[in-house]
């Protein structure tokens, strides 16, 4: 276990995580040479495209330690002399060999659940900052989680083969952070490989070999699973004591069931089937169960003979979904299609969370809770292309709470379940910290959109003269949709945001009702601040009168709070000329003609029922 180091590289997005580990593998022999491409441990096809880490990705490295005294800041004769005493036979390791079990981590917001469930399966992690960026929102949310979790933390600046490279800036706001010397900084490129290597044995040196017993009983930590139609659902496990084998009767403490292993391994990063797992690895078990929901993240693992005598392992705070949006099938058969691959995709996105739901033009489907919008969206993009799905998926929101004259609290996911005002004491929404780190030449645009998110503003803190941290409280409402692409904008991309849940606060919030020829809509409804109202109805009203079919009859379409009409649009008649199989002629058979068609119009909207298309809520229903 001395020759073992199980660290995570974590950043803010984009600062060279991927890229860092390529050189890993590189060093390593990992990756043939011809099976080597950029970003290997993004695996996933939609990884690649967008150009994004969305999972954590374990890959295990054998690495060589030798001495090379001539190059200051790589481990000298004496500490390889140290290092050698700790060599454990065991592994069939030669003293100078490491394994190294390496988690590759994403980086934005949306996936943090990645990142903190990676933290408790390793003792230490490198932290990158992009040398052109500077310390980044994610780089502080990320490094709270890794120091809450008492990890060894090594610093690196990247991207130094960048002209535009603030080196020494950067280091002295990493050194600031973690208060260090500016001289235990790395400095690397990892896309042409400087430094890397010496980065690759300062994890040797610095980050401490895991603890355990593998003579006693076994304990394993679940950190991630996916499902196999051959093997069942795979778990990936961190052994805490002990060591397992393939057809050994393993017992999962949280589900109270027990199974027969299929096959044990590592990870290569593909999973490489191997003879043993043992104290202080990284591995994958194959578990053979058919049911995914079985199996939860933060499981303890240990044998069935075993099972009285080990203490279950603390496992994972349960993620906190932020916004919720509704998934239907497209075709209605697919419905059963779609609980079986939500089932399937929760055991590889642990911070899924859904409910069955059902509405009236839709049909059935589910209401779920996403970390994010780019979550929400990323789940969706999963369920088409790993699962064949074509779906609808609504506009995503938040979670409110209202409280009726009883104090009665009733949580609301969509405007359809709004209560009756008469009923309503009082409506809280969440709220949330904003932290966002912007250079101070885009600080005049970054802070009128916050002014125009009415968030609250609670500090600021120059990082450098030219860079600052700026903390808001805001709805999270208004940060849910569109608001980081809007701040990208505004700052061609260099201000980063990230945010984090404070708690319910009131809000003046309605719910704005759709009238279509008088009669209410729900499904077209929406939960609207007070003051925005007014805007929000033109627009709904609008936009409804732009995709409505045109009837016979005049129809007004209406927005209103509580019986009150606070926005109007009229779709005129669709228009038939009924005189047109007349032949020139008599005036009064064409004027009787026509006063039957008004006779008949008013008819029609006396009856006034118009029946809307289902695209027509398809297209409300997504914007
Ligand atoms: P996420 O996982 O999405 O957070 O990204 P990441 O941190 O894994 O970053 P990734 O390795 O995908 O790199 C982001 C971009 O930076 C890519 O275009 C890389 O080619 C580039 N990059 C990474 N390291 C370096 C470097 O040392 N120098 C230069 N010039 N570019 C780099």
């Amino acid at each position: 276990m001395k020759n073992i180091r199980n660290f995570i590289i974590f950043s803010h997005i984009d600062h060279g995580k991927s890229t860092l580990a390529d050189r890993f593998l590189e060093l390593t022999n990992t990756i043939p040479k011809e099976k080597m491409r950029s970003q290997f441990l993004d695996m996933m096809d939609l990884e690649r495209e967008k150009g994004i880490t969305i999972k954590m990705q374990p890959c295990r490295m054998i690495y060589h330690l030798k001495v090379r005294n001539s190059n200051p800041g790589i481990l000298d004769k004496s500490e390889i002399q140290n290092l050698k005493q700790f060599t454990d036979s065991d592994l069939g390791l030669s003293s100078s060999e490491f394994i190294l079990n390496l988690i590759d981590t994403p980086g934005h917001v949306d996936f943090n659940y990645e990142v903190s469930r990676s933290l408790a399966a390793v003792e230490g992690g490198i932290l990158l900052v992009d040398a052109t960026k500077g310390v980044q929102a994610q780089t502080l949310a990320n490094l709270d989680l890794a120091e809450k979790e008492k990890l060894v933390i090594i610093p690196a600046v990247n991207k130094i083969d960048l002209p535009h490279a603030r080196i020494e800036e950067t280091k002295a706001e990493i050194a600031e952070l973690l208060k260090v010397s500016k001289d235990e900084i790395f400095a690397i490129s990892a896309k042409n490989g400087t430094n890397v290597q010496s980065l690759l044995e300062e994890v040797i040196r610095k980050i401490p070999p895991p603890k355990g017993d593998d003579n006693k009983p076994l304990r394993a930590l679940v950190f991630d699973s996916k499902y196999d139609a051959f093997k069942g659902v795979i778990i990936y496990v961190r052994l805490f004591d002990g060591r397992v084998r393939a057809a050994d009767m393993i017992y999962l403490m949280q589900a109270g069931i027990e199974t027969k292993i299929k096959e044990v391994g590592y990870f290569a990063p593909t999973l490489n089937q191997c003879q043993e797992l043992k104290a202080g690895e990284i591995g994958y078990i194959a578990t053979g169960i058919k049911e995914p929901s079985k199996i939860r993240v933060g499981e303890t693992i240990t044998f069935t003979r075993t099972k009285d005598m080990v203490k279950p392992l603390s496992g994972y705070k349960t993620p906190k979904p932020m916004v919720f949006a509704s998934i239907y099938p497209e075709n209605p058969d697919d419905f059963d299609l779609l609980k079986d691959a939500l089932n399937k995709l929760k055991l590889n996105d642990a911070s899924l969370i859904f409910e069955r739901e059902t509405k009236e033009f839709l049909g059935r489907g589910f209401k779920c809770g996403f970390l994010g919008s780019l979550h929400a969206e990323i789940v969706c993009e999963r369920l088409k292309r790993e699962f064949g799905l074509n779906l609808i998926i609504s506009t995503p929101s938040v979670i409110y709470k209202v409280i009726d004259k009883k104090d009665r609290e009733d949580l609301i996911f969509s405007a359809s379940d709004w209560p009756d005002m008469s009923y309503i004491k009082e409506v809280r929404e969440p709220w949330v910290r904003l932290e966002i780190i912007t250079p101070v030449d885009y600080l005049g645009g970054v802070l009128d959109l916050l002014k125009q998110q009415e968030a609250k503003h609670i500090e600021d803190k120059y990082l450098t003269q030219e860079r600052l941290l700026l903390v808001y409280e805001a709805p999270l409402r208004k940060i849910i949709v569109g608001f980081f692409d809007k701040l990208k904008g505004i700052s061609q991309g260099f201000a980063s945001m990230n945010y984090e849940f404070l708690g319910y606060r009131t809000g003046d919030l309605v719910k704005l009702d759709i009238l279509i020829a008088g009669r209410k809509e729900d499904a077209f409804s929406k939960i609207v601040d007070r003051k925005e109202a007014f805007k929000e109805g033109k627009k709904i009203v609008t936009k409804l009168k732009e995709i409505l079919p045109a009837q016979l009859f005049s129809v007004p379409i209406q927005a209103a709070i509580s019986g009150k009409i606070i926005a109007r649009e009229t779709i005129k008649a669709r228009r038939r000329d009924v005189t047109a199989p007349l032949y020139g002629g008599d005036v009064t058979r064409k004027m009787k003609l026509l006063e039957r068609q008004k006779r008949g119009k008013k008819k029609l909207k006396e009856k006034g029922r118009v029946v809307i298309p289902s695209k027509v809520f398809l297209e409300m229903f997504k914007s």
